[in-house]
Parts: structure tokens; sequence; C-alpha cells
């Protein structure tokens, strides 16, 4: 499959196009630090290609929703750091998304202040998530013109505490009805300053926030996210063919690694002069790489890898649910279905007890199984050989190839792969699940380190081409 395929996205290299979406999920502290529980979350997911955090807030006053990460305190960074270093030692690869919720907040969530926007315009027919339970929106109190500024120098900070957190890049949160979003559209901005009025000045925010977290990162480790027909937070633009072709064309002119576009079919019956196909409308006007969004599945997704459509497919509720969402997807697994109910704050349930599959669905053990291991320093390859050979064989393994052969290999985890061939997924699975093998992984653990996947093989024995 494409989908599982390496691929570059400006300065990210990425073992697959399996991309998690930024969730939130409110398990930081009050404080806006996230914990243990946070570090084992992402680490588990790490065999994305790319890791997107949740939505993390840029400054106190960015702040819409109870128990949200932050990154403008130390304490929050120095949290972050541990989470990227987890992602990092499973060779994963993670950025932040960084978020200011403008008016979608409540002062029952900002110790009293109420929520800032570009205009005194209030959200309409929806209700806030509070400690206290639903509120009704508030009039947001309209930012001045410095404060705008002061904004754009948050968004900075936050660019540069994520480097400092050991981030492989920044996303901005562009979508779903959030401040910079509020900016663009003209029923949320009312501005009659250069951050208003036309579209060249209510893209004016989105474009200077852009321009900063490129100047912090320099080429290819900014992304942005935006959904230009999603209505969702009142976000109804007058014309949003117009706002977002022109705001794209100016992303095209900036060195970004990509942009990640979220597909929703707007009412056509409330909307009937928007874009009804917001990816073939608007990705096409994007002159990068493009990350999709929004319900895929196993067979929507490689098909918009494999026409071309986008670079990489974003998983937001799947990956939930299935830590091991790559591999399911490889092996055509049934995937886990998540528990709404603990999608919003709470601790480790419904965030880290979904488990990875152990057993295999007989119906798709066919063929023959490689078995990849990734060691991250090449000269263990002979240590690895020495102890786990005689494991491996005992399950009717048998060493193919080891080293280079990986950039030939489709879906190869990044390091040096080192395949192992068994005659059924089963028997590979035995292996790898037994206290002989983990025993023999954890002697060289100091010296080496091993992230394993277990792959549909080719059928003929000691071929390497590739698989289906
Ligand atoms: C629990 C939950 C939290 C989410 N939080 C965010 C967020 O912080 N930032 C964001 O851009 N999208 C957020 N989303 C939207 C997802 O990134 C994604 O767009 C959405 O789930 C659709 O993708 P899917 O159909 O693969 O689930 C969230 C979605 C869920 C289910």
């Amino acid at each position: 499959m494409k989908l599982l395929t390496p691929v570059t996205l400006g300065k990210l290299k990425l073992r697959n196009r399996v991309i998690m979406a930024p969730m939130t999920r409110n398990r930081a502290d009050a404080a806006g630090v996230v914990g243990d529980i946070t570090v084992r979350y992402y680490a588990e997911r790490a065999t994305a290609g790319l890791i997107l955090t949740e939505a993390t807030t840029i400054s106190a006053d960015a702040k819409g929703y109870p128990m949200t990460p932050g990154i403008w305190t130390t304490a929050q960074v120095e949290a972050w750091r541990r989470v990227t270093s987890a992602v990092h030692t499973a060779g994963g690869t993670i950025v932040m998304q960084l978020w200011h919720t403008g008016r979608v907040g409540h002062s029952a969530v900002r110790e009293g202040r109420l929520p800032v926007a570009p205009s005194a315009v209030a959200i309409q027919g929806q209700q806030h998530f509070t400690p206290t339970g639903l509120q009704d929106y508030e009039v947001p109190r309209p930012l001045t013109t410095e404060e705008v500024r002061a904004t754009v120098d948050d968004f900075e900070l936050g660019a540069k505490n994520a480097k400092l957190a050991g981030f492989d890049g920044v996303e901005l949160h562009g979508a779903f009805g959030y401040l910079p979003h509020q900016f663009l559209v003209d029923s949320a901005n009312q501005r009659t300053d250069a951050y208003g009025g036309s579209i060249e000045n209510r893209a004016r925010f989105v474009l200077e926030v852009m321009d900063r977290l490129v100047g912090v990162w320099g080429e290819g480790r900014v992304g942005i996210r935006l959904s230009p027909t999603l209505a969702y937070n009142t976000m109804i633009d007058s014309d949003p063919l117009a706002t977002f072709s022109y705001l794209i064309g100016k992303l095209s002119d900036l060195p970004l690694a990509y942009l990640h576009l979220m597909r929703a079919t707007p009412d056509a019956t409330r909307f009937p002069h928007w874009p009804q196909d917001a990816i073939a409308t608007f990705g096409a006007l994007f002159r990068g790489n493009l990350i999709v969004n929004g319900g895929y599945d196993r067979a929507s997704a490689e098909a918009a890898v494999a026409s071309g459509v986008a670079q990489a497919v974003s998983f937001g509720a799947p990956f939930i649910a299935n830590p091991d969402l790559v591999q399911r997807l490889a092996t055509d697994a049934p995937l886990a279905q998540a528990d709404r109910n603990t999608f919003y704050g709470g601790g480790e349930r419904g965030y880290i007890d979904y488990p990875a599959l152990v057993a295999p669905d007989t119906a798709v053990a066919k063929g023959y199984w490689l078995v990849l291991a990734s060691v991250s320093n090449p000269a263990q390859f002979g240590a690895y050989t020495a102890v786990a050979g005689p494991v491996l064989a005992s399950y009717g393994g048998r060493v193919l190839a080891r080293g280079d052969v990986g950039e030939v290999v489709e879906g190869a985890l990044q390091g040096r792969p080192y395949f192992v061939e068994f005659p059924s997924y089963a028997a590979a699975r035995a292996c790898f699940d037994s206290a002989a093998y983990q025993d023999a992984i954890a002697l060289r653990a100091a010296a080496a380190k091993f992230s394993i996947v277990v792959v549909e093989g080719m059928a003929a024995a000691g071929s390497m081409g590739g698989r289906g």
C-alpha cells in the first residue's frame, strides 16, 4: 500500500503516510502541564508516520477549555520534552499544534476573563464545555490592534518553546473556528483596522503568524491546518472560495512542510455557493504537500495517496482506540471503536488502556510474514543476531537479509531493518510475544534500540521487492 510507504514533507522524513490527527484529550493538569499518561499515550502511537499533538495553548489568554496543555511556561516545556523524547526513542516524529481559542472559550475556564476575538460577535446556536456544564457563549472582548500584534508574538514564543521541548516542527491550528480562523471569515471579523475588512486584511493575522513560525523553525518544519468549508463555531464566510484561495496562494509562497486540509461537506441547502469538495477545490491550490483529514478509512486513505491527491492522510478517532493503527492498516485487521465518553477529560481509562492487537485475525493471516526489526545502531546487528537468532529459529523464523534492503521495501521502519521470514503470522506474533524474545531484546536494549512491526510478506521466500 502506498499509504505505508515513507514520505518526506519538507524536512520531516516520515516512515509512512498515516498521520495521527491532533486531538484534545483534556488530560493535562490545571497548570497546563502534561503528565506520565500523556508520555505513554503518544509513545504508544509512535508508529504513525507523524504525530500531531493535541492543540496546545500559546498563552494563558489563549485558553478556552479546562485541562488543556500549554507551551508558555517552563514546567509545560519540560513536560513536553518527556513526550518528544519518548516518541523519538520509539522512532517516531512529532509536531506540536499551536492553539489560540479566541472566542471559543468561556469566562468560567478563564479565571473570570471574557474570551477575546477579532470582534465582539458571539458564537450562535452552540454551547461551551465548562467545569460547571454546558454554557451559552458570551460576547467576546475585541482585541486592540496592539493586542493582535502581541498575540502574534505569543505564537512566536510558542514556536520557540516547542523547539526547546524537542519537537520536530509546529502546526498552526487555523481550523475549526479558533482565533486564526476567526480573523479569516467575515462573519466573525468585523474589524476596521489593518486586520479586518478586505480579504488581504483578514488574512494578515494568519500570514504574520506563519511568517514568525517559519522564522523560528526555518524551511520545511511548519504546517498549517485549515477547514475552509466547516461552518462549526459559526464560521460563515460570505465567499470561502475567494478568502481561502487568496490565503492558500500566499501560503504556497512560504517554505512550509505541508497544508493539513479538512474535508467537510457543507450543508448545500444553507450554503449553496460554497465549494462542496474542499479537498478538490482548495487542495489543488496549494503548491506543496497536502495532508487530508476527515472520516478516512483504509480504502479511501489509500485512494487519496495512490491518486496523488494527497501525500498523507491524518486519522483522528481511529488513533484513540487503536494505538497500533498503522499495523492494523498494514494487515487489514479490524479497528476497535473509541468510547466517546472518555474523549475529553479523565485519566487512564479511554486513554492508555486500548490494547494493541495481540492475536492475529486468522482471516488475514495468509502467505508468508516478515518481521522488521529496526535497529538504531547498525553495529548492533551482529549482537542482535547472536542473542535473538536462536529464539527466532525456534519459531521457524529464517533471516533473509539485513541492512540497506530497507530502502527497497515499502513501509520499512526507520533505521536499518532486519528481515525475518516466518511460516505464518501467528508464528511471528508468538515469537515476538514470547518471554524468550523479549528477554533477548532487553539484553541488547542498553546498546541498541528496537522497534518491531509484523507485516505481510512476499509469497516467495527471499524476495524483497515490496508488498501489496
Ligand atoms: C477527541 C477529539 C479531539 C480533537 N481535538 C482536536 C484538536 O485539538 N485540534 C484539531 O485540529 N482537531 C481536533 N480534532 C479533530 C481531529 O483532528 C479530526 O479532524 C477529526 O477527528 C476527523 O478525523 P477522523 O474522521 O479521522 O476522526 C479532535 C477530534 C476528536 C475526536
